[in-house]
């Protein structure tokens, strides 16, 4: 597979879908056309999938809300990422494995080892090439997301909960060179500055940055 994988992760309300926004016109400006996809979703299995686990109104434990999503990346793997890598296109999804493991795994508590393992089996080999953790204090996300209206069931769970999904998510980039922390409560477009930088820097090479995307800093 020889396109690149790009993944954000971090709470509800980081800017994750702001961000994805800006990478796909940078890479548009260097003439590639990145297929965005998210999690849990991306194919209409993955979706339906989607729907029973965003509805509030539905009761379901956390073995069976951590099937649930490893169900619908197994089918957006196989459908979406693996043929798009394939084809040599730069795939950059919102959420990945590192969601389960921060949510599921630090957050309501299931057995890491269990979660890494079928993360391991439904990705099929397939890594990000780079994850871009937004990180931001879970209030702060909260209170972007009540701005928006709306509550999804992962939303109305308490705040330590989302303290645990925090660290976790920070744990992870600890642990693996593959991950980049920063500060979601930077000015949105000095976030896209940075992150089209890191990508540039890391996953294209310095010659593919556009004048106009360069960092200002
Ligand atoms: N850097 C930023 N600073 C301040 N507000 C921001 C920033 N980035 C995004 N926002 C605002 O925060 C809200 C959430 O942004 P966005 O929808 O991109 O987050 P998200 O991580 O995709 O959330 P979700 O996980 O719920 O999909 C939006 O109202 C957006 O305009
Ligand atoms: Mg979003």
């Amino acid at each position: 597979m020889c396109g690149l994988f790009i993944v954000f992760e971090g709470p509800e309300g980081a800017g994750k879908s702001t961000q994805i926004g800006y990478l796909k016109r940078s890479f548009e400006t260097t003439g590639q056309a990145p297929l965005t996809t998210r999690e849990p979703g991306g194919t209409p299995a993955s979706d339906a999938i989607r729907t029973v686990l965003l509805d509030p109104k539905l009761v379901i434990s956390p073995l069976s809300e951590f099937l649930l999503y490893a169900a619908s990346r197994a089918q957006h793997v196989t459908d979406i990422i693996i043929p798009a890598l394939k084809e040599g296109k730069t795939v950059i999804s919102d959420r990945f494995t590192g969601a389960s493991v921060a949510y599921q795994g630090y957050g309501r508590g299931l057995d890491l080892g269990f979660v890494n393992d079928l993360n391991t089996r439904v990705s099929q080999g397939v890594t990000p090439d780079l994850t871009i953790l937004l990180d931001l204090e879970p209030l702060r996300g909260l209170e972007r997301v009540d701005q928006r209206g709306g509550k999804d069931r992962l939303e109305q769970a308490d705040l330590a909960f989302h303290q645990r999904v925090r660290s976790g998510f920070l744990k992870q980039a600890e642990a693996n060179p593959s991950w980049v922390v920063l500060n979601a409560e930077l000015p949105e477009d000095d976030l896209a500055r940075e992150i089209w930088y890191i990508v540039s820097e890391r996953l294209l090479g310095r010659s593919k940055m556009t004048d106009a995307s360069e960092r200002s800093s």
